[in-house]
């Protein structure tokens, strides 16, 4: 999962506006999801076929022979800018289309109705499109795989032992104590590496809060990379994870194969980065694994699942392992347009002070328990995934032959679930364009859940979810409290949004 944005940082001003200092928090269970009820009130499909045509019928680009659509793609702007000829596409062939690129084929979905069929659907193992590189250094190193990559009984089996604790809004409350340690860090950094109030390089900054943040709350260790002096240990763990990250894409898109046989720099560099990944990870593990249980704090939440699950030392560093990476770019992307879409908004900025003024006595901290009386907060940020969401489409890979709206697709099928194109359709999100985090608070509200999925959908959505949740709105309530979120440059109306990577 790699999405990387540019640009931004440069053209974000803060301007401190008072100090802030760190007060007691109370636990809250105030994190939405797409709930049963809200998969009732769903509309009814208007494109249920009454008889399925065949995958040959879904229309779609040109498909060239060898490349596919990849030219095409690549004139629109490349895989960076994927999504904008996604939406292009939709516009085009409709709610659903077949697109390959090389000898990738995939169907992808952009209407709300097919989400939810595709949800009513759902086996018991969802599956996502594989990420080959990943598993190959597993296969070399005799190492588990983490629930990013895990499949079947085996992903269920692990999924449920962290389902429990990082998916229930009461337990994952207790984490804001934590949060906030990092949160008072990386506030109090803004105000020191700020010049005339401009950050140079915000989105580094972010990186480094989000790692710091998730590497607290998995493995109990502050690594220091908000300090002035970043020690060498963290340094080498960020920096392995990096280079983990850019060099696995090319391994989606070339034979993963070739490059172990050929011994390709890229594989090089990919291996020797997960060995420092997995070495540094499996140390805090272990040491967690030898904590006494009657110690452990109401917050430690991963200390929990690794005393009481059943899986085995070499399932928990995987599943650790995967957890840290999934929740660093993801956030720190998300907080990212979250600062932007509010300084170009003012007037929405404003009304969260007040909000974030009348929840959160001066005195005091902003905690889950004040969030919980924080509506406009959460529309914001809900708003802002819309607009500008971290992923921008996630994956399936059908289990069964499978009849989605006015198609019968075969088992075996990816399909690409395009939230990023469902969340600017005018159809299900008048205006669009614009953030009005107002859309999210009218009370007969006719916003289809399914049209809003940035943490994807059904048993295999994103288990960070509600930690992610948390963690941005606690971040935006300290930033919006201490701090004018003014864009510095009149180039925001021309900002657009650069995947580096796709979400598989
Ligand atoms: C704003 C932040 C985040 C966004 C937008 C995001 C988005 C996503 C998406 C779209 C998926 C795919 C879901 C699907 O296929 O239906 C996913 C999966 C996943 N995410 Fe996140 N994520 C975020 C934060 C986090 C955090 C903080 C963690 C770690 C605590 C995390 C760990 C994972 C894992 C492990 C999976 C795979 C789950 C499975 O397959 O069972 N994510 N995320």
């Amino acid at each position: 999962m790699r999405t990387q944005i540019k640009k931004v940082p440069q053209i974000v001003e803060l301007l401190r506006n008072k100090s802030v200092g760190l007060q007691h928090f109370k636990p809250t269970s105030s994190v939405c999801v797409l709930e049963q009820k809200d998969v009732v009130e769903a509309a009814q499909c208007p494109h249920a076929a009454s008889r399925a045509q065949s995958l040959d019928a879904i229309p779609g680009p040109t498909n060239w022979p060898l490349v596919g659509s990849l030219v095409e793609l690549l004139r629109k702007g490349g895989l960076t800018r994927q999504h904008e000829a996604l939406i292009d596409y939709h516009k085009k062939f409709g709610k659903m289309f077949r697109m390959k690129l090389g000898s990738f084929e995939s169907v992808h979905i952009g209407a709300p109705c097919l989400l939810e069929a595709l949800y009513r659907k759902e086996g018991n193992y969802p599956q996502r499109l594989e990420i080959k590189p990943w598993k190959a250094y597993r296969d070399l190193r005799n190492e588990a795989y983490g629930l990013l990559i895990l499949e079947g009984k085996d992903w269920q089996r692990v999924r449920s032992a962290f389902q429990q604790k990082l998916m229930k809004p009461t337990e994952v409350v207790k984490l804001d104590r934590k949060i906030n340690q990092v949160l008072e860090d990386f506030v109090s950094r803004i105000g020191k590496v700020n010049v005339d109030g401009k950050i140079e390089d915000l989105y580094f900054e972010l990186n480094k809060w989000s790692f710091e943040t998730i590497c607290l709350v998995l493995y109990d260790k502050r690594f220091g990379l908000l300090q002035e002096e970043v020690n060498e240990e963290a340094m080498n763990f960020i920096t392995a994870v990096k280079t983990m990250m850019s060099t696995f894409g090319m391994m989606m898109v070339t034979p993963v194969e070739l490059h172990k046989c050929l011994n390709t720099k890229t594989w090089q560099d990919h291996t020797s980065a997960w060995d420092r990944i997995f070495s540094t990870a499996k140390v805090y593990i272990d040491k967690k694994l030898k904590g006494n249980a009657e110690e452990r704090a109401d917050d430690d939440l991963i200390g929990d699942i690794l005393q009481n699950s059943n899986l085995s030392k070499k399932e928990l560093y995987a599943a650790i392992t995967e957890l840290q990476i999934g929740g660093v770019e993801t956030t720190a992307n998300g907080m990212l347009w979250a600062i932007f879409n509010l300084s170009r908004n003012p007037g929405a900025q404003r009304r969260l002070r007040e909000e974030i003024k009348e929840a959160v006595p001066a005195d005091q901290n902003p905690c889950g328990e004040h969030i919980k009386r924080m509506p406009y907060l959460k529309a914001c940020l809900k708003e802002s995934m819309r607009l500008s969401p971290s992923v921008p489409f996630t994956s399936r890979t059908l289990d069964k032959d499978t009849v989605l709206g006015d198609y019968a697709i075969p088992k075996g099928t990816v399909l690409m679930i395009n939230s990023h194109a469902l969340g600017s359709n005018e159809e299900y999100f008048e205006d669009g364009k614009q953030f009005k985090p107002e859309r999210w608070l009218r009370e007969t509200s006719t916003i289809n859940p399914f049209a809003h999925v940035p943490f994807g959908i059904g048993k295999r959505m994103c288990i960070g979810r509600r930690l992610a949740e948390l963690q941005l709105q606690l971040a935006m309530c300290w930033l919006v409290r201490d701090y004018d979120i003014r864009t510095a440059s009149r180039l925001h109306q021309e900002m657009r949004i650069l995947y580096q990577l796709f979400w598989t």
